[in-house]
């Protein structure tokens, strides 16, 4: 596996990629990786010829006070699980490859990154789409796979390469969840076991949700309360969203006619954690 850490020698790798007729699967993270990481990874091989993943603690997605300091970091253990997953390029720039002096360009995508996430780290999808981009001009991929867990990233850079023309195929990958049922986040490390046993009451709160949804309930207000009732019973918890939107717009419905997401962000302490369930009006939840 080559690991590359300037944007010249990415592109000289994947120059000789496409020469060679193959195509190339991206998994951009910011390392700390865990089994949804490799599930990723996994993926993009299957639609890909050469498996290239990016590892990149990227500064312009924090927020004044977030954990951009203290975001973990392994590389060692990092590239051992690169390695392991098959790819055959580990690309790892620095700070001053990605944002060198004099750097003051930002991709903003406007309207599907108001709501969520957005209306508590109002700077961060721009980070998110500046980083994207750069790191699909340096790697040159034909697809890319993003995980759901991150429900409102993955629309907002299926719009980003929809309105800039990008020709490149970005791939949705089901949540993976630990056995207790807590979607896998580098972040969960911040967890302490009181607030790890609290946590659960994300996924459980979003199981209820879907028996909602199943037994016929379609107005979003019962179902956020139903999810707040039991998410506020954990005193560990504290609720910083719980919405349910239109899947591609991500505006807020009030009544569930196309499918819709119900995105949860609650903060345990120092971990601020996200998931969502997909509400199908007629059919399986999932
Ligand atoms: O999902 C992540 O890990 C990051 O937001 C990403 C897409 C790697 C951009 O920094």
């Amino acid at each position: 596996m080559d690991i590359l850490h300037s944007v010249a020698e990415m592109h000289r790798f994947a120059d000789r990629v496409h020469h060679s007729g193959r195509t190339i699967g991206f998994v951009p993270t910011m390392g700390f990786l865990h089994e949804g990481h490799v599930s990723l990874m996994h993926i993009a091989r299957q639609h890909a010829d050469v498996l290239v993943v990016s590892i990149f603690v990227n500064p312009t997605q924090f927020g004044p006070g977030e954990d951009f300091e203290s975001y973990p970091r392994d590389f060692e253990r990092d590239r051992r699980m690169v390695a392991a997953a098959g790819a055959d390029c580990l690309y790892y720039p620095d700070a001053n490859e990605m944002y060198p002096d004099g750097y003051q360009t930002m991709v903003c995508v406007r309207d599907v990154t108001r709501n969520l996430c957005g209306l508590s780290r109002p700077t961060h999808f721009e980070g998110v789409a500046t980083v994207v981009t750069k790191l699909f001009n340096a790697v040159k991929p034909q697809c890319a796979v993003f995980g759901q867990k991150d429900f409102q990233q993955l629309v907002v850079i299926k719009r980003m390469v929809k309105d800039l023309n990008m020709d490149i195929d970005i791939i949705g990958a089901p949540i993976v969840r630990e056995p207790d049922g807590i979607a896998m986040s580098s972040r969960n490390k911040y967890l302490g076991p009181a607030e790890r046993q609290a946590a659960r009451c994300l996924s459980r709160a979003l199981d209820a949700v879907r028996a909602r949804v199943q037994a016929g309930e379609h107005a979003a207000q019962a179902l956020i309360s139903l999810a707040t009732d039991i998410i506020s019973a954990e005193p560990l918890g504290r609720i910083d969203y719980i919405r349910v939107c239109d899947v591609e717009t991500l505006r807020d419905v009030e009544l569930l006619e196309n499918d819709a997401v119900m995105a949860v962000a609650v903060f345990f302490e120092k971990a601020r954690l996200i998931d969502n369930a997909v509400l199908h009006v007629n059919g399986q939840q999932s």
